[in-house]
């Protein structure tokens, strides 16, 4: 037994840790004023599996911050289910109205079922033509930029990406993109404290009642899009019902816009934060799929996703109880230094790079090729056209506990001078 007592407050100069209960994982706020490595490091070394109590209906919820945890947890759909939410803001109003209608909250076979029917639309195989597509609608919006020379990055050039390519293989008009992006951002997070939940709750019945719309004029004259397969799709010779087609759309429109979007953006804070391994980038060190997958892992932008227990499941020296909620935080496990070496390094030849950035196991990410495209084409574009990066002022964050992201990043990029044979690839 040791005798030694802890140093009081102040005698080195240094507060003592704030306990972890007084981090609040269910107020954005936290994260805007905590850095997140070190929030995570503790939770991670000093309560990996985490009770943390709420005043909602529902009392609490465990915070499980380790990749192992974490992965063992994604995979498991016998022992906790999807179907009372995937995010913590459903879990803790005890229910998603979308449950057993969308595939992120629909769990055992029709899970299956409703993932092969919109598979077709995105697997590797059918989505090789629009790849091409990705890279030049992104080559002219950052060639656009750098004629600006100074711009947001956000809404000048991220923001018209990767809707535009959701959009065209839904067939979604043109004209009504650029709303959809703005209650997309309202639907999954805020631009600041000062937008109320009830815009959260407008901007996501306004895209239902758009989609609806939608599919009920597809059903009667179905295309060559996603929302028509959806609209014609049958399982076991049934049509899919309303609802079902309807939050489908929804959370591809969602899932297809906003997270590549983010991703593509903090991609680029990073490369002008860490100059060495900009430079990597640009003498060609490190092919642009390696850095794609630092990117991913290092942004991060799906922060947690969460699930409720069947049963009574022990982990670590905790026991999940039945009916408890779990989040699982991918923006810790793709930080933990059990699995990634010096994981505080941005280092775009990482390997190898097993991050969690698009989950793992039967609800892994539908869209991760596409979302894998999009980042691998703004790298591209920035290592091809770009010689220099400056931010011109702080990158304006989102006010979310489950987007990372940002919604302004104002910046000042510079073009590669242009020689013959680089023209020609652009122009290609
Ligand atoms: C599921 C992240 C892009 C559609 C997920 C999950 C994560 C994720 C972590 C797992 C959810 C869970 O386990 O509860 C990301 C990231 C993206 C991205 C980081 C981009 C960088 C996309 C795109 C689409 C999409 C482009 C649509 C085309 C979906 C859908 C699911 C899903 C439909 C549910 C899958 C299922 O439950 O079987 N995504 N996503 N995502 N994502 Fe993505």
């Amino acid at each position: 037994m040791t005798t030694q007592q802890p140093a009081p407050a102040g005698a080195t100069g240094t507060p003592p840790p704030s306990p972890l209960g007084a981090y609040d994982l269910t107020d954005p706020q936290t994260f805007l004023d905590t850095d997140p490595h070190v929030l995570w490091r503790r939770f991670r070394a000093e309560s990996p599996v985490h009770w943390h109590a709420t005043d909602t209906p529902v009392p609490g919820f465990w915070a499980v911050s380790r990749y192992a945890d974490v992965v063992t947890l994604y995979r498991d759909n016998q022992q906790f289910t999807s179907e009372q939410g995937n995010v913590l803001a459903t879990l803790l109003q005890g229910g998603d109205s979308a449950s057993r209608k969308m595939l992120a909250v629909t769990d055992g076979p029709r899970h299956a079922e409703i993932r092969n029917v919109m598979l077709k639309s995105f697997s590797p195989r059918v989505l090789e033509p629009v790849v091409a597509g990705v890279h030049r609608r992104t080559r002219e919006l950052v060639a656009q930029a750098l004629e600006r020379g100074e711009m947001d990055f956000v809404t000048d050039v991220a923001d018209h990406i990767p809707i535009n390519t959701i959009g065209d293989l839904m067939d979604v008009p043109a004209a009504d993109r650029e709303q959809l992006v703005e209650w997309n951002t309202q639907t999954l997070s805020r631009h600041s404290s000062e937008d109320s939940t009830l815009d959260e709750v407008v901007a996501r019945n306004e895209i239902l009642l758009y989609f609806s719309e939608l599919a009920a004029e597809r059903r009667r004259n179905p295309g060559d899009d996603v929302i028509s397969a959806l609209a014609t799709a049958t399982v076991d010779g049934e049509p899919l019902s309303e609802e079902e087609v309807v939050f489908n759309c929804y959370s591809l429109i969602l899932g297809g816009d906003e997270s590549s979007r983010m991703s593509s953006i903090g991609g680029l804070i990073a490369f002008s934060e860490h100059p060495g391994e900009w430079r990597r980038l640009k003498d060609g060190e490190v092919s642009v799929d390696s850095a794609t997958e630092e990117v991913l892992r290092w942004t991060t932008p799906a922060m947690h996703f969460g699930r409720r227990a069947l049963v009574d499941v022990p982990l670590r020296d905790q026991v999940i109880r039945a009916g408890d909620v779990v989040t699982l935080w991918n923006s810790s496990a793709n930080f933990d230094e059990d699995v990634f070496d010096d994981p505080y390094r941005f280092d775009i030849g990482r390997t190898p790079n097993k991050h969690v950035a698009f989950g793992h196991g039967p609800h892994f990410c539908l869209g991760a090729f596409l979302g894998r495209v999009h980042v691998n084409a703004m790298v591209d574009a920035l290592r091809t056209m770009v010689s220099g990066i400056r931010l011109q002022g702080p990158p304006q964050r989102l006010y979310s506990n489950f987007v990372h992201g940002y919604s302004g990043l104002p910046v000042a990029l510079t073009a590669e001078p242009v020689t013959p044979a680089a023209a020609g690839k652009v122009a290609g």
